[in-house]
């Protein structure tokens, strides 16, 4: 075969037509190929083909191939707090369940490398494996998940300083996520290496900023929904949670850390308001013992749903509509 029909004559194999360039110039064949998509093994499967089949090209002397992979785009979702135990985990995992619901594939990644909880929340501990480096994230309940709290053994604090925490955030990030559409992070409290570094490196499409309706609560709130303002990133809204008692022996409301303060907070610096998660012992129960209610859809779920329904509806209008009401929004807080 002739050279320069060789070089053509590799279009004809199946994996044709992932070859994105071809050159032959002093006898080395320079291959560029698109494996989005591919296994390990497929991979060394499809460099095995072209290789024999590049060397039955006359004059060939080496065959070089560069396989590329094109990563599909995916939502970002962070989700944050200005303080810890608020309820960032439990909305995090109720709230990708819930995504997931509706019939979108959901990766849920726990950020939290001081404190990680999704394992104890999903009630998994399967270990992640890996292929090529990169971790296959662990199925529950309809999600995939990632979190620190796999790699290390339960109740080993991990005293990281900041740039290792955020190497680990960003193998969990770069993990095979596959097919998922939309990557849930549940972030550490505050506003430290760990959030900037996600934001610098990931870029999230959109920052949920969680509160219970105390002043304390929302006064951190709001220099989390300062920080993501500051860099750029959309906030999406406000969730309150912990908001309204129903006292399960007499039925008595009533309203622990005050009420209303998130949604008029979330008024105020010009934010969306995103809905509110009461204060139950059943959500924590089923939260202790890893079965997160939104997976059932009972009464617990509806919150949930509810706010999971206000912010898909949130990023449908920010991809129809490039300059979208919810950067308008974030744009207004940061004035
Ligand atoms: N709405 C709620 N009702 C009852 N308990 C809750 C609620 N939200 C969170 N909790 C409980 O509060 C604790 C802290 O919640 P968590 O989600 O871990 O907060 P964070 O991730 O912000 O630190 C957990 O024990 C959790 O089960
Ligand atoms: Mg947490």
């Amino acid at each position: 075969m002739t050279t320069a029909d060789g070089l053509q004559s590799l279009d004809a194999l199946d994996c044709g037509s992932r070859i994105r360039s071809r050159r032959l110039s002093d006898g080395v064949v320079t291959l560029v190929v698109d494996a989005s998509g591919l296994s390990a093994a497929e991979r060394n499967k499809l460099e095995a083909e072209l290789t024999s089949a590049a060397r039955a090209i006359e004059g060939v002397k080496d065959i070089r191939i560069a396989l590329t992979a094109s990563q599909p785009r995916r939502t970002l979702i962070a989700v944050a707090s200005g303080k810890g135990g608020v309820g960032k985990s439990t909305l995090s995992t109720n709230l990708a369940i819930a995504i997931a619901r509706t019939g979108k594939k959901v990766g849920l990644i726990d950020a939290d490398v001081y404190g990680p909880s999704q394992t104890r929340l999903l009630g998994s501990d399967e270990k992640p494996t890996a292929d090529d480096k990169k971790l296959n994230p662990v199925e529950a309940h309809g999600i995939r998940f990632l979190s620190l709290g796999q790699l290390v053994s339960t109740g080993h604090a991990l005293a990281w300083r900041g740039p290792m925490a955020s190497g680990a955030l960003a193998q969990l990030i770069e993990a095979n996520w596959g097919d998922a559409e939309i990557l849930v992070v549940d972030l550490p409290p505050g506003t430290g290496d760990v959030q900037l570094s996600l934001i610098q490196k990931s870029r999230p499409d959109g920052a949920v900023i969680v509160s219970t309706p105390q002043a304390l609560s929302l006064i951190d709130a709001t220099r989390a929904v300062d920080l993501f303002g500051k860099m750029s990133v959309p906030v999406i809204g406000l969730v309150e949670n912990m908001s309204g008692y129903t006292c399960p022996h007499c039925g008595e409301q009533s309203d622990p850390f005050g009420s209303g303060g998130a949604e008029e907070a979330a008024a105020a610096m010009g934010i969306p308001f995103l809905g509110r998660i009461p204060l139950d012992s059943a959500l924590r129960e089923a939260s202790d013992v890893g079965t997160p209610p939104a997976a059932s859809g009972g009464p617990q779920s509806e919150a949930f749903e509810a706010i999971a329904r206000k912010l898909m509806a949130s990023l449908e209008t920010s991809s129809a509509d490039e300059h979208s009401p919810v950067e308008e929004m974030a744009d207004a807080s940061r004035r």
